[in-house]
């Protein structure tokens, strides 16, 4: 198996910091010389591209956010000229214009590079068969995953989403050895092997390499048993690069590395946009330091984790994003994130993992809905005993009261690619 790690993943931490200052000093100086928002913007916080003398320097600089990709549509931060970008994906969102990415084919094979480098974290290698389940298209995990994955040298299965049936019935078929699929869609793919095979367990499949989406460590346990599989956790974003920004190695299973030879993270309080020293927990910003096309410069993700020190590489980790700040509810004063209510959900044998959120608002407080599933082998338990024990636990566990609705096997929506979790009722009131 070809498992040769690149050089810099177990340098020392002395060479990658020294490596990194090099190249954020060179791509501060290609975002200044060749995007206007970033001239103006650096020219208006009084700094320049040389007073980067250290990686803390970094904290002088001035933050990007969705909003200035989105100030700038289709292609207004793009740092080269039109004929050296080779590809454009763009991510939909859920109001206003997509947000629109380019890469230059130094990037697309950088992209390539840290998605190989991912997938032999997760153990793959050039004799691996590998089911790509994300979608293709402007959605960067698709062709993200794709061109990893023949960078490594594996056979690529390009099924894209959808079509479960099918997804299920050339798993059987082809025998693959890795799949790599949003967690909440992977769950759907699974519901279908039990159908086609019984148990799923039995499927070739020795891995999967699971983001695009929040989900929690209650979830992965769920997809490893049913599945019979190491389920790895894969961060990523359009904006930064797509899927392979970081990634969870098999052999630690402690969080995802981060890529730092190319994406330098920090984590800032959401609020004050202080820098949170290592182990806090705060938003994630990444700056790239290697990319032509669209560099960003300390780019807010809105992604609350936290920085662990590496443990399988040098590279520093990532906790497992707790959801993004969009994403917080607020109900009556206690801030909840969906995965926390997963975490609690998936403790109950007689559910199904799939469950919806329904916030709705009364007077001037939320309240929170939560929508489960009975598994059909439990259709006879006690409802209204269930339904109290789920909403004593949710309140004991993260403090807030709830209404529990607990319908049948097969009556929530199931995901096609990034799960709807939460549906706000708010909105329409
Ligand atoms: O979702 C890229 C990707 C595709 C990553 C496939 C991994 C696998 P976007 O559509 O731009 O890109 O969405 C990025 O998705 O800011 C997070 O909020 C969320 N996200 C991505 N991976 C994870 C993960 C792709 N492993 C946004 N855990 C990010 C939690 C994740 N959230």
């Amino acid at each position: 198996m070809t498992t040769k790690l690149d050089h810099i993943e177990t340098a020392s931490v002395d060479e990658l910091r020294s490596l990194q200052l090099e190249r954020l000093q060179k791509s501060l100086q290609h975002a200044y010389d060749n995007v206007p928002m970033y001239k103006r913007k650096f020219d208006e916080a009084g700094v320049h591209p040389s007073d980067c003398k250290s990686l803390e320097d970094l904290s002088k600089f001035p933050f990007t956010t969705k909003q200035d990709l989105r100030d700038n549509y289709p292609f207004g931060l793009f740092a080269v000229p039109m004929d050296k970008i080779v590809r454009l994906h763009a991510s939909s969102g859920t109001t206003g214009k997509p947000t629109v990415v380019g890469y230059t084919q130094q990037d697309i094979d950088t992209w390539a590079d840290v998605m190989a480098r991912s997938l032999r974290a997760a153990g793959l290698s050039n004799k691996d068969k590998i089911h790509v389940s994300y979608g293709y298209g402007l959605f960067t995990g698709g062709l993200g995953a794709h061109y990893g994955a023949e960078r490594l040298g594996a056979a690529v299965i390009p099924m894209s989403g959808g079509q479960t049936e099918k997804q299920a019935q050339l798993i059987q078929d082809f025998q693959p050895d890795g799949i790599m699929v949003t967690p909440s869609y992977c769950l759907n793919i699974i519901d279908e092997l039990e159908r086609q095979m019984g148990d799923a367990s039995q499927c070739s499949l020795r891995v999967g390499v699971f983001g695009g989406e929040p989900w929690s460590n209650g979830m992965r346990d769920e997809i490893e048993q049913r599945m019979g599989i190491d389920a790895l956790d894969i961060y990523g974003l359009s904006e930064v690069m797509g899927p392979g920004v970081a990634m969870e190695c098999l052999e630690s299973k402690d969080g995802p590395t981060i890529w730092e030879d190319h994406f330098y993270p920090e984590i800032i309080d959401p609020v004050t946009g202080e820098v949170v020293a290592d182990g806090g927990q705060g938003e994630l910003v990444f700056t790239t330091i290697t990319k032509e096309g669209l560099p960003v410069i300390r780019y807010r993700t809105r992604d609350l984790t936290r920085l662990l020190p590496g443990s399988a590489r040098t590279m520093r980790r990532m906790d497992k994003i707790t959801g993004r700040s969009d994403d917080m509810l607020i109900i009556r004063g206690v801030n909840v994130f969906p995965t926390q209510v997963e975490e609690q959900l998936l403790q109950f044998p007689q559910l199904t993992p799939h469950y919806q959120l329904e916030v709705s608002r009364h007077g001037h407080l939320d309240s929170l809905r939560i929508r489960v599933e009975l598994r059909h082998d439990h259709a006879s338990a006690d409802l209204h005993s269930l339904e109290h024990h789920i909403k004593h636990r949710i309140k004991a566990m993260i403090g807030i009261s709830t209404a529990i609705d607990v319908v049948g096997e097969g009556e929530l929506p199931r995901s096609q690619g990034k799960a709807v979790r939460v549906v706000d009722l708010r909105k329409s009131a």
